[in-house]
């Protein structure tokens, strides 16, 4: 005898229904948002990630109603656009809680401790990867390597760092988290929710009192670019290539935006090291 793919609780990947419409308020007011992302971009399609933020902000996750309008401000398709949303990590594909808990579970941070944090947290929290307590608040993550391997084991809360954490330290940001007793993160802005965050990310002012500063603003370098980008004339700005001291005689052709913008030494600038084809024995 057969069974049925349904008897078998086999999906047959049909096609979903089309994704439904946000409400005509909620889309005039993402409309209102999303032309004013699309405006910084001299190609409207550029502005995907940050729409992608923008209805990620809405709803907490990135839905196919979420998608569907990026794709129709945008002129694109929603494959085109799904695509996008489920190649980066940063965007949900599920409803979650209002704080991702990321434990960095990359080699340098699990064997200082973060593989023995992320173990207590789900036991903890009675969760596993990528789910949610019961109370909405606290969704657990292994995430990778976030470049401060220096505070390893390093745990974010929607992309703010904690540093230097132990599973006793963790627990207790979790259950902060959860009860809404203040949190401060080891650096940067202070907490704000999963959607709020998804906000700012979008591109909008973080408008809360002293967040900015708190986050220490952009660097020289990038407010150098963002000048460029509008078109004006930057100042130079002298910085020598690494390991060198300034000239004694300045001139404009040694000035560079970075170090990394400096010539450095090469085979033909520095005799002491030429290159050149070296023989088998290293002649
Ligand atoms: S390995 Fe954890 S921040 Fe780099």
């Amino acid at each position: 005898m057969t069974t049925s793919s349904s008897e078998q609780g086999v999906s047959l990947g049909m096609p979903q229904l089309p994704a439904p419409a946000y409400p005509d308020d909620v889309r005039a007011r993402l409309e209102a948002d999303g032309r004013e992302i699309i405006a910084r971009y001299p190609d409207s399609r550029s502005a995907l990630l940050p729409l992608l933020h923008l209805v990620q902000a809405e709803e907490g996750h990135v839905t196919r109603t979420g998608q569907q309008f990026c794709a129709t401000l945008l002129d694109l398709t929603t494959a085109e656009v799904a695509a996008v949303a489920t190649f980066y990590s940063m965007y949900r594909r599920r409803p979650s809680g209002d704080y991702q808990v990321g434990v960095c579970t990359n080699t340098l941070c699990a064997v200082m401790g973060g593989d023995a944090i992320f173990e207590s947290l789900q036991e903890h929290l009675g969760v596993g990867n990528g789910e949610t307590t019961d109370d909405g608040k606290v969704t657990l993550e292994h995430i990778e390597c976030n470049a401060a391997c220096d505070f390893a084991p390093v745990v974010m809360v929607n992309w703010e760092f904690f540093d230097n954490q132990t599973p006793a330290s963790a627990r207790r940001l979790v259950d902060d988290l959860r009860t809404g007793a203040p949190v401060e993160p080891t650096r940067g802005a202070p907490m704000c929710t999963f959607k709020e965050t998804a906000r700012i990310l979008a591109g909008f002012p973080d408008e809360r009192p002293g967040a900015v500063e708190a986050s220490g603003g952009a660097g020289p370098a990038s407010l150098v670019g963002l000048r460029l980008a509008k078109g004006e004339t930057a100042p130079a700005r002298v910085v020598h290539p690494r390991g060198s001291s300034a000239p004694q005689d300045q001139s404009p052709t040694t000035e560079h935006l970075s170090s990394h913008d400096a010539p450095q030494d090469t085979s033909a600038s520095d005799p002491a090291h030429p290159a050149g084809p070296v023989a088998e024995e290293g002649e």
